[in-house]
């Protein structure tokens, strides 16, 4: 595993930068240490080949072979999270961490299905989130939003069926966005168009975006827009692939929210040095820097800021604009924005 570490002075400055995070799995952040702990305290017994130390997990999470290899251990994960005191101490430790990271605001994304699946209601997840979110901004002034994510992997009608479970929450805005995550290739944007087309008659400013462009090409990015009418994209990397579509992503200046760890962990590219940063920079798309599943791929924000600086070496103007775009690009209100720059 390479090495991503720069000098103090600039992590300093790095870290005291007003960083907006836009793609967080809250699932994703189970540190192995929350993890058998709460297996314990649930009950909850891990399958027979499931590592049986925290060191022996750290160990496996050292690299994974794809994203469904990641995949297979985050939905293990998720099976010891069952009341809502598991919801918020899981948030909670999120974003306790991510201060110390220099930590602003934070649009967090949650999968219902992996809960509900297991008789969990979606009401007790959101709780348990929602009461980590206002201690967050009491104690540690970091905003956030929710957004919920659909499992691309399950049945369309299951997916149909969680949005209507949701409707109330959107409607009430206690729900900002609608995402879409899981094993991308097999499972195109196309499924999701109506559940999408549902998710927007909740509510005139509900925010959408979609996982594309990680492991599926360019035409998942494409479609991702033109089929799910996102106006972000989470990863979006592979989009670079596509001249076009890059133009297009400058002129309608759809985010992208690139997850450098994350992208080396999974095998997208070898090293945070094969990203596309310098072509997104030229051509004036937006992206904003992000941790991804920070418990299983090895950083949280800062660890994902040093990393690219490490590659980059970029100049305390362009990281100025990164920031910038960053909180331009958040779903938070004017006012916040105006006062996180
Ligand atoms: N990609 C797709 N689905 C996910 C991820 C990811 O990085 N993390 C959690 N679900
Ligand atoms: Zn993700």
């Amino acid at each position: 595993m390479a090495v991503y570490e720069c000098n103090n002075t600039f992590r300093d400055f790095l870290r005291e930068l007003p960083k907006c995070e836009h793609h967080l799995h809250l699932e994703g952040t189970l540190e192995p240490d929350l993890l058998y702990p709460l297996a314990r305290r649930n009950n909850v017994k891990l399958p027979e080949q499931f590592p049986k130390t925290v060191e022996e997990l750290e160990n496996r999470y050292k690299q994974f072979k794809d994203l469904q290899d990641f995949l297979d251990f985050y939905y293990i994960g998720c099976e010891v999270l069952l009341q809502e005191e598991d919801f918020f101490d899981l948030a909670w430790a999120y974003f306790k961490r991510s201060r110390s990271q220099g930590l602003k605001h934070a649009e967090v994304f949650f999968d219902p299905q992996s809960h509900t699946s297991r008789g969990i209601s979606i009401e007790t997840v959101v709780k348990g989130f929602q009461r980590a979110c206002i201690k967050a901004q009491q104690e540690l002034q970091i905003s956030s939003k929710l957004i919920m994510c659909l499992l691309r992997h399950l049945p369309v009608e299951d997916c149909k069926a969680t949005l209507e479970s949701a409707r109330v929450l959107f409607e009430t805005q206690q729900l900002h966005g609608l995402g879409l995550d899981s094993a991308e290739k097999p499972f195109p944007p196309e499924l999701f168009t109506e559940c999408y087309e549902t998710a927007r008659s909740y509510h005139p400013d509900i925010k959408l975006t979609a996982h594309a462009g990680e492991e599926g090409d360019a035409s998942y990015v494409l479609k991702s827009l033109d089929l799910l009418k996102t106006s972000r994209i989470d990863h979006g990397v592979r989009s670079a692939e596509d001249p076009e579509l890059m133009a297009r992503l400058a002129r309608e200046q759809i985010m992208c929210t690139i997850c450098p760890l994350s992208s080396v962990k999974l095998q997208v590219v070898q090293d945070v040095r094969e990203l596309p940063f310098a072509q997104f920079l030229d051509a004036g798309i937006p992206f904003s820097i992000n941790s991804d599943d920070p418990a299983y791929f090895g950083g949280y924000i800062l660890d994902n800021y040093v990393a690219v600086q490490t590659r980059f070496n970029w100049t305390l103007n362009v990281w100025k604009k990164v920031v910038q775009q960053s909180v331009n690009g958040s779903w938070c209100e004017e006012k916040r924005k105006k006062e996180l720059l």
